[in-house]
């Protein structure tokens, strides 16, 4: 069967920064180390007053199409995933069409459009779309361009207002792709949950803690569903796992069961059990609670032993180095992971073609899915070509008061006109609005 994967990729954050343990700490009058250990993050991007889900993602697709000289007649599909669209009828990926054309010669007349909602996992689900569309052989020679696109904003004082974060990421779907190829074999997780959800409301209904929950036991039964398909994983055989990372800590947290599942039963479990013992199994127990507390202070023994230490060190922490200082993107959120990683294989020149990652989608409501993909020769060149440091260290940094005004500024229910905290350069702005209540765009030299 012929490889079909990413082909491309491409990263835009907001412009603006929060600084979290420095400006967001204080002002909650919290331990700034709750942000920068419990929750893993040392700052949020934000979008500036000109930017939206629209700019941010035409601006990661048009430095992809540029840098890999592509035309709109290249391009036979455009789907956008978001989860904070504007419009209940007309897509994103129309108006991002629109911002395209304005820039590159032909136009997208002839690709197929749309929109994927499923909250954080709709940015798999586009990308599993894409390929599908071209292993089903109808894409004409043509590619597929997926991006995934928020900004993810809670409302002021809730506890999610720690975890924002504006961004979008762009990736072309080819047939023999040159960054990863994924796997058709694939595992789901999916359940009727009310743990986070925006019924016709800008900011997320969230409970928090439960949510929490929830992203594990359905990553749990993705994985198993996987393994039912793929056969076991071993750790081993995992370069990297990228998981959806609404913030590092919740990765902490996947990263410690997902190496419990897979080293069950192995020569690892049994190499552990000298130093912390053998893994608990149920059936070995006559209540679930006696269980439960059993396999908590397995975990707990597991976290302070050095093979999981180097284990998380090598296979989960490479993919949190972004989401560190740009929080959560919502559907972008796992792209970015995978980004982080190969990042770091390029940073610290590991040899990585051929290897396999597996990868961790989640979005609330419920659903996690767990796919692999298997990095191709061509991985190191696409990586080097990104500019994330350059973007990060660009970004304007909040004061406490410029925070509040942009938060307001954002929010669909305030009439808030502020001036931006920067000047954009060589990309797409919003331009105010046209007569249909649409958002109107342009292209800044
Ligand atoms: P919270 O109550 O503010 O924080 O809310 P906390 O008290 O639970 O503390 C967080 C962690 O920091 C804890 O670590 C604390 O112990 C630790 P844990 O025990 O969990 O390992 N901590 C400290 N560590 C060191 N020094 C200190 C210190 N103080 C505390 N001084 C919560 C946290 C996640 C609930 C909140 O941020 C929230 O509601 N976030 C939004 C929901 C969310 O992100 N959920 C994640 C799973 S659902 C998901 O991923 C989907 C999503 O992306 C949406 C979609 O799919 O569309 C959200």
């Amino acid at each position: 069967m012929t490889a079909v994967g990413i082909d491309a990729i491409e990263v835009w954050t907001g412009n603006l920064k929060l600084d979290l343990p420095g400006t967001f700490a204080p002002q909650k009058g919290e331990d700034p180390e709750k942000y920068t250990k419990g929750l893993g993050l040392n700052a949020s991007s934000f979008p500036d007053s000109y930017e939206d889900i629209v700019t941010m993602g035409a601006n990661a697709a048009y430095r992809l199409m540029d840098r890999k000289g592509l035309e709109p007649k290249d391009i036979g599909r455009i789907d956008v995933a978001t989860e904070s669209a504007f419009d209940n009828s007309k897509p994103v990926s129309t108006y991002v069409a629109g911002c395209l054309e304005g820039v590159f010669d032909g136009d997208f007349h002839h690709a197929n459009k749309g929109e994927r909602k499923f909250a954080c996992i709709a940015g798999t689900q586009s990308l599993d779309d894409a390929c599908n569309w071209i292993r089903a052989g109808r894409n004409r020679g043509r590619g597929a361009l997926v991006i995934a696109t928020d900004t993810a904003l809670y409302a002021r004082g809730d506890a999610g207002e720690a975890t924002q974060g504006a961004g979008a990421v762009a990736m072309y779907i080819t047939e023999n792709p040159s960054l990863v190829e994924l796997s058709t074999e694939q595992g789901y997780g999916s359940a009727d949950e009310t743990d986070f959800l925006k019924p016709n409301q800008q900011f997320p209904s969230v409970d928090g803690k439960r949510s929490v929950q929830v992203y594990l036991a359905r990553m749990r039964e993705a994985l198993e569903d996987y393994e039912s398909v793929a056969g076991d994983v071993h750790p081993d055989d995992i370069a990297f796992i990228p998981f959806h990372t609404p913030f590092p800590g919740m990765v902490r947290k996947a990263g410690m069961l997902g190496y419990r599942h897979i080293t069950r039963d192995t020569a690892i479990e049994d190499d552990l059990a000298a130093e912390i013992g053998r893994q608990p199994r149920e059936e070995a127990f006559d209540d679930e609670a006696a269980y439960h507390d059993a396999l908590r202070e397995y975990m707990s023994a597991l976290k302070g032993t050095d093979r999981y230490a180097d284990w998380y060190g090598s296979t989960i922490d490479p993919t949190l180095t972004l989401s560190r200082e740009v929080g959560n993107w919502y559907t972008g959120s796992v792209h970015l992971a995978r980004v982080s990683a190969l990042k770091h294989g390029l940073e610290n020149e590991l040899e990585l073609a051929g290897e396999r990652v597996l990868v961790g989608s989640y979005g609330s409501g419920a659903q996690a899915e767990i796919h692999a993909e298997t990095i191709q020769d061509g991985w190191r060149e696409e990586i080097a070509a990104l500019n994330i440091d350059e973007q990060l260290a660009s970004r304007y940094e909040l004061t406490w008061a410029d925070y509040e005004e942009i938060h307001d500024a954002h929010n669909h229910d305030m009439d808030v006109d502020i001036e931006p905290r920067t000047t954009p350069e060589a990309e797409f702005v919003f331009d105010g609005w046209g007569p249909m209540g649409e958002r109107k765009y342009r292209f800044v030299d």
